[in-house]
């Protein structure tokens, strides 16, 4: 935006750093504790610049970014940090015009960042179980005029994903490690994985998941910001950080008959052979389990 007009968002940034997200509209007025702030005074003029209460309050008038609008996103879920955020994009390759399955929406945190990446010619698609959820993130998006580039989902992902050959997709739910067929289903080949846990043992799990699946280039990261107190002289890391959010798990779709493997060393590679062989005879069993059962409940009193 080269100047500010009706219907933009503007950060404003209060001398204590406090940071307020506005939607500018003729003749609107926004209110604090410091005074009120007359939007005609940024309207039609670039932001970037001071404006002052009536009490002659400074505040910092600014284009708000990415991180900006996740943070002030109303939101009854826990919502994604933007370290974590910006390297998912990055991992999942996301740039205009590529496609992405996520689950589950939450608040639209994470959701509102893929769009961002994807569009004018991508789609997010985006699963939820939680009906409340669900309607928050529709309506964070629509506020965001972010909709068009979202199809939103109200569906429990166990029943698996309506598309197929999507680019990427992303899963910030309790137990990724349960959906890993449907992930691997949905994608294209060479397609990309990823997850957040907040746990080790999550992650644990969702590693034996990976490596007992056609997955390969698997990653466990985690992202770490140390923010700076901004006194150039003495100059020193903040006395606090955000020492954990979660850990960050990559992984590509492999085609699922390649077995030659050579990417994996001679030992790993038996092993990963091993783990697949018994997934797929975990499956036999419990679809023979199945058939029997459902034999069973047709046989007549
Ligand atoms: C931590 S929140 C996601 C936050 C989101 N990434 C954001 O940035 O706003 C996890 C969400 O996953 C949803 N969820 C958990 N299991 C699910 C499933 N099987 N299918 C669809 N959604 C699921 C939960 O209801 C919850 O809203």
């Amino acid at each position: 935006m080269s100047v500010a007009r009706a219907g933009d968002l503007a950060l404003l940034v209060s001398p204590d750093r406090k940071r307020y997200l506005i939607r500018l509209q003729a003749g609107g007025q926004w209110h604090s504790h410091r005074g009120a702030i007359s939007h005609d005074d940024l309207l039609g003029q670039p932001l970037g610049r001071t404006v002052h209460t009536q009490h002659g309050d400074a505040f910092l008038a600014l284009e708000p970014s990415g991180n900006d609008l996740v943070q002030e996103l109303p939101r009854m879920t826990q919502i994604i940090y933007g370290k974590d955020a910006a390297q998912i994009l990055l991992r999942l390759n996301l740039y205009p015009g590529r496609t992405v399955i996520e689950a589950g929406t939450g608040s639209g945190g994470l959701t509102l960042l893929l769009a961002r990446a994807i569009m004018p010619t991508g789609r997010v698609f985006s699963y939820e179980v939680r009906a409340d959820a669900h309607a928050v993130a529709r309506r964070n998006l629509d506020n965001l005029g972010l909709l068009s580039y979202v199809t939103l989902y109200n569906e429990d992902i166990a029943a698996g994903f309506h598309e197929s050959a999507v680019d990427a997709c992303f899963l910030d739910t309790r137990e990724p490690w349960l959906f890993l067929d449907h992930v691997w289903a949905a994608l294209k080949g060479s397609g990309f994985f990823g997850a957040l846990l907040p746990t080790t043992n999550q992650v644990s799990q969702l590693l034996q998941g990976l490596q007992a699946r056609p997955f390969g280039d698997i990653a466990v990261e985690e992202v770490l910001v140390r923010p700076y107190k901004l006194v150039p002289d003495r100059l020193r890391p903040e006395d606090r950080m955000i020492a954990h959010s979660g850990f960050l798990v990559f992984a590509r779709k492999i085609a699922a008959q390649d077995e030659s493997l050579r990417w994996i060393p001679e030992k790993k590679r038996r092993a990963y052979l091993g783990k697949q062989a018994m997934a797929r005879r975990e499956a036999e069993l419990a679809a023979q389990r199945e058939e029997a059962d459902d034999d069973e409940e047709a046989v007549p009193e």
